[in-house]
């Protein structure tokens, strides 16, 4: 493991700060279009490499559609007004999202594009736009097999969705069910489980080789489904895989801060619109890139693991993906920020972040 640069000090007046290398974020959600000018300043001005998600409409199923959608961002990237700094070392990594017809020379074009760093698996109807997600996972073996001889990784929205399921289960049957049998018939595969909710999860990753991670969402080691759901829905809590129990929610901050390079940063940033969120039948998705680092510094702290962050930030996701550590630092202070209540997003509409209005105790300085 690479040794450990953050550094914890406390000034003459008790002001904690925390200088670490600056993070990336493994699995992120941009959206496309008019988006874009929100999502990409966002990203690039709290991450260095972003891993972005292919669930775009249509999705970014080959190697030309991800060349595509990352000229898009870089385009944006030129235009919006964040430090020139952050715009030279943003570095977008994209991800094929997996259908009944991806083919293994989809596998093999991508492993050498320089630019796919994974393929995402999303089972069909699990998600926001997951509708062309794969509905048959054993006749994707051809798929796995060049994934593995080329090294390229999977990474898994794992919930089954059978809608006899509960929503509490989905993630616990999908590793019973699914995942145990997968990674017995490809050992050698890389796989991310993405933005994990359950005890059950982190055992699994546990439990494999370190060819299988996990990302953990700020949400999910702030909240649990009573902050959902007691005194009201509150619909800005509301992602896939849903919130769990608070017993899971330890589990998660357990093994996030535990210092196994098995649990990195994914931040599951996935903006809808406010309109879209406050609705009778509201989006899911929870929206945090702008202010992810002081969520995951609060969360870390909370549990007195402040010097803990860095290995989940900036150190245990790119060494999994093989990439080098960034040279770039940035410093957070245990003092109080206000989370804005809205940000501009689309034309005339906006998108309200996790916590929006709430006062987190650290900031950037
Ligand atoms: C994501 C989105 O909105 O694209 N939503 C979510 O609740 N996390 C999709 C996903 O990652 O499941
Ligand atoms: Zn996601």
């Amino acid at each position: 493991m690479t040794q450990s640069t953050s550094n914890l000090t406390n000034t003459n007046t008790e002001v904690r700060e925390i200088t670490l290398t600056r993070p990336d974020d493994w699995h992120i959600h941009l959206r496309d279009g008019e988006a874009l000018p929100t999502t990409v300043a966002h990203a690039a001005t709290s991450f260095n490499r972003i891993i972005c998600m292919p669930n775009l409409v249509p999705p970014v199923v080959n190697v030309k559609d991800a060349i595509a959608y990352r000229s898009r961002i870089l385009q944006v990237l030129e235009q919006v007004d964040i430090k020139s700094d952050y715009k030279t070392s943003f570095n977008p990594r994209m991800t094929l999202y997996l259908t009944d017809t991806t083919s293994a020379d989809d596998i093999k074009q991508a492993a050498e594009s320089g630019i796919v760093q994974a393929v995402k698996l999303y089972p069909a109807g699990a998600t926001t736009n997951s509708a062309d997600g794969v509905t048959n996972l054993s006749a994707r073996t051809d798929v796995f097999d060049a994934m593995q001889k080329y090294g390229l990784p999977l990474l898994i929205h794992g919930e089954v969705t059978e809608t006899h399921v509960d929503i509490f289960d989905r993630e616990k049957q999908f590793i019973d069910t699914t995942l145990t049998h997968m990674v017995k018939q490809f050992p050698e595969l890389k796989i991310v489980v993405e933005h994990i909710t359950t005890g059950d999860a982190a055992d699994f990753v546990l439990s494999q080789s370190e060819r299988v991670a996990a990302t953990i969402t700020p949400q999910h080691l702030l909240f649990n489904r009573n902050h959902l759901l007691v005194g009201g829905i509150k619909p800005h809590f509301y992602c896939l895989p849903i919130l769990k129990r608070r017993q899971h929610q330890e589990v998660l901050l357990d093994v996030a801060t535990s210092g196994n390079p098995k649990f990195f940063l994914g931040t599951d940033s996935a903006p809808h619109a406010t309109h879209a969120k406050e609705n009778a039948c509201g989006c899911a998705g929870c929206y945090s890139a702008p202010i992810a680092l002081p969520l995951y510094a609060t969360a870390f702290d909370s549990v007195g693991k402040i010097e803990r962050l860095e290995g989940f930030a900036s150190q245990f996701g790119a060494k999994f993906y093989g990439l080098p550590i960034n040279k770039e630092k940035v410093t957070l202070v245990n003092r109080p920020m206000q989370i804005p209540t809205s940000y501009s997003y689309m034309q005339q509409q906006d998108v309200t972040p996790l916590m929006a209005g709430d006062t987190l105790p650290w900031s950037f300085k």
